[in-house]
Parts: C-alpha cells; sequence; structure tokens
C-alpha cells in the first residue's frame, strides 16, 4: 500500500507544479469530493492520458450543499483516497481545508444563470453556483492544460464548459463516460446510503433510463415515453424528482420524437437521491 502524501496549501501546490512546468511537463486535474471509486479512477486513467502530471483535489465544498443536506454525513476516507490514489499513479493529491479555500472574509461567489436553474438546480437551489465557484477556484489554483469531469453529472459538465468559455479560462474540459455496476447502476459515493433492499432495486433507475432511450430512437415520441418511464419508476418505489429528455448541448427541453437527445433523471429511493443520463442515440457497443 503506497499512500502519496497530500498537498495542503495553495502555496505548497504551486511550489510543486511550478516545477513540472519549469520541466516542460503538462498538468491534468480530476477535481473530486472523495470517496475515491471506479467512477473517480476511470477520470483519473484518462487524465493520465492527457497529461504529463496528474493532479487530484478532494475537497467536501460546502458551498454546493444545501442547508439540509447531507454535508456533515457525505462519506469522507481520506486515508484510504490516498492508497488508492498513490496506487493509481497520481502525481500530486490536493486537500485544502475549509480554511484554505474559504478564508475568513471569503465573500466572492460565481453565479450562473440558465443552464443551472432546471433539472438539478431546480431542487438543489444555489448547488450549481457552488460547483462554479469551487471549480474556478481550483482552476485558478492549479491552471491546469486539461480538467476532466464525468458524465454521470452531466448538467455539471455542461456548466462548466460554459463557465471556462465565458470567463476565458484557459484550459481544456474533456469528459469521460458514465462508469456503472455490473447491475447498470451508475457508481456514486451516496451509493453507499442505500439499503441491501434499495440496493437490489437500484439498477431499476438505470433500466427504465434505457428503456426510455430505446423508445426514442425507435421513434416514440417524448411526452408519451416520459410518462412510460415515470410510471415505472413510481411503480418501483422510487419519488421521481424529474425525468426529462434534452437538448445535449443547451438542456432546452425536447418534445415530439427525437434524433438525437441526452436524457436525464433524479429519484429518491428513501432518503438517497440518485441521479443518471443517457444520449441518445444509445452508445453501439
Ligand atoms: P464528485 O461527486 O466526487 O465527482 C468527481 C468527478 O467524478 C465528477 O466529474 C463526476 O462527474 C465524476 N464521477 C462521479 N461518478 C462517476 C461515474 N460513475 N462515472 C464517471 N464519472 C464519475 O462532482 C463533484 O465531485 C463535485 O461537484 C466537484 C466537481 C469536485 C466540485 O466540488
Amino acid at each position: 500500500m503506497t499512500a502519496i502524501d497530500p498537498t495542503r496549501t495553495v502555496k505548497d501546490l504551486r511550489q510543486q507544479l511550478a516545477k513540472w512546468r519549469a520541466a516542460g511537463e503538462t498538468i491534468a486535474l480530476v477535481p473530486t469530493m472523495g470517496a475515491i471509486h471506479f467512477g473517480h479512477l476511470s477520470l483519473v486513467e484518462l487524465a493520465k492520458s492527457k497529461g504529463d502530471r496528474v493532479v487530484v483535489s478532494l475537497f467536501v465544498n460546502p458551498a454546493q450543499f444545501g442547508p439540509r443536506e447531507d454535508f456533515a454525513t457525505y462519506p469522507r476516507d481520506e486515508e484510504g483516497d490516498l492508497v488508492k490514489l498513490g496506487e493509481a499513479g497520481v502525481d500530486l493529491v490536493f486537500v485544502p481545508d475549509i480554511a484554505e479555500m474559504y478564508p475568513k472574509g471569503f465573500s466572492t461567489t460565481v453565479t450562473m444563470s440558465d443552464l443551472t436553474e432546471g433539472l438539478c438546480g431546480a431542487a438543489r437551489p444555489n448547488h450549481f453556483n457552488g460547483v462554479a465557484t469551487v471549480v474556478t477556484k481550483l482552476l485558478w489554483q492549479v491552471a491546469p492544460d486539461v480538467a476532466l469531469f464525468g458524465e454521470k453529472d452531466y448538467q455539471q459538465l455542461l456548466v462548466v464548459r460554459r463557465l471556462v468559455h465565458d470567463l476565458n479560462i484557459p484550459v481544456e474540459i474533456a469528459a469521460a463516460p458514465i462508469v456503472r455496476e455490473e447491475d447498470g447502476l451508475a457508481i456514486s459515493s451516496r451509493n453507499a446510503y442505500l439499503s441491501p433492499d434499495q440496493r437490489k432495486r437500484a439498477p431499476i433507475f438505470y433500466q427504465t433510463l434505457r428503456e426510455l432511450a430505446q423508445d426514442l430512437e425507435s421513434g416514440r415520441g417524448c411526452d408519451s415515453a416520459i410518462v412510460k418511464a415515470r410510471y415505472k419508476l413510481e411503480g418501483a418505489g422510487f419519488r421521481v424528482d424529474y425525468v426529462t429528455v434534452r437538448d445535449p448541448d443547451t438542456l432546452k427541453t425536447l418534445e415530439g420524437p427525437v434524433k438525437r437527445a441526452r436524457v436525464l433523471a433524479a429519484a429518491y429511493l428513501g432518503q438517497t437521491r440518485l441521479i443518471d443520463n443517457l444520449p441518445v442515440p444509445l452508445p453501439t457497443s
């Protein structure tokens, strides 16, 4: 077991990065909130192919959690994470504490309209402003050549692309496909909250979205395909927040039969909020 030593301050982070840059090396950044799993590790693998040095940040960002959300109970395992990331060959793990990220008197926020308002933004007001603020800070602290984000959080990925474009941040944003458990459930740190019975039912979420994507591919209109999917999820005990079919670039609502789209959904199993999404058309393999 080869744990990597964490870097805790922006000053130390920049000192190390300056050495790599002076040697002409490129930097790839993978921002995370820790509780490292195979989804995160797939981003690390992609990062290795995109940059000479891979930096991973571990920071459970209080600014993106609502007052009634799970900030206090969000899974944390710094020691385990440092072993996993060391073994994955990461070059630097940045683990700032809250005071390093948000020093006393901190009063600047990055806010975004439009993209942030629907879907997860509707159920989680201010969530995406918290994400936009911390991602802007991380991009400025690390100044990577490329930063990697998972399609698992599809709306977040588009928010990050938008913010980089709007604020002229010189970084390439690379997307990684969703990593799933064998039964199809998208891997997530929050899956740890599921009881054994809920965990058994959870793959129905993915199966229903797949069927929805297939219905759309075979020419069924959005509305009736969505009604069918919602009915199936509710019948299986999910409390649906949204099931929707959107333009994959703008997240604008689509109607009728569609050629190219993204199906996205959020639903609760007990207290646990699951999110997932799939492209239309589905990939062939
Ligand atoms: P976190 O939930 O830890 O996720 C970190 C990154 O891993 C995100 O880009 C997310 O989309 C990706 N990811 C998570 N599960 C995945 C899976 N099953 N397959 C592929 N990628 C997956 O997302 C955040 O943290 C935070 O909002 C953050 C961007 C770090 C800002 O605080």
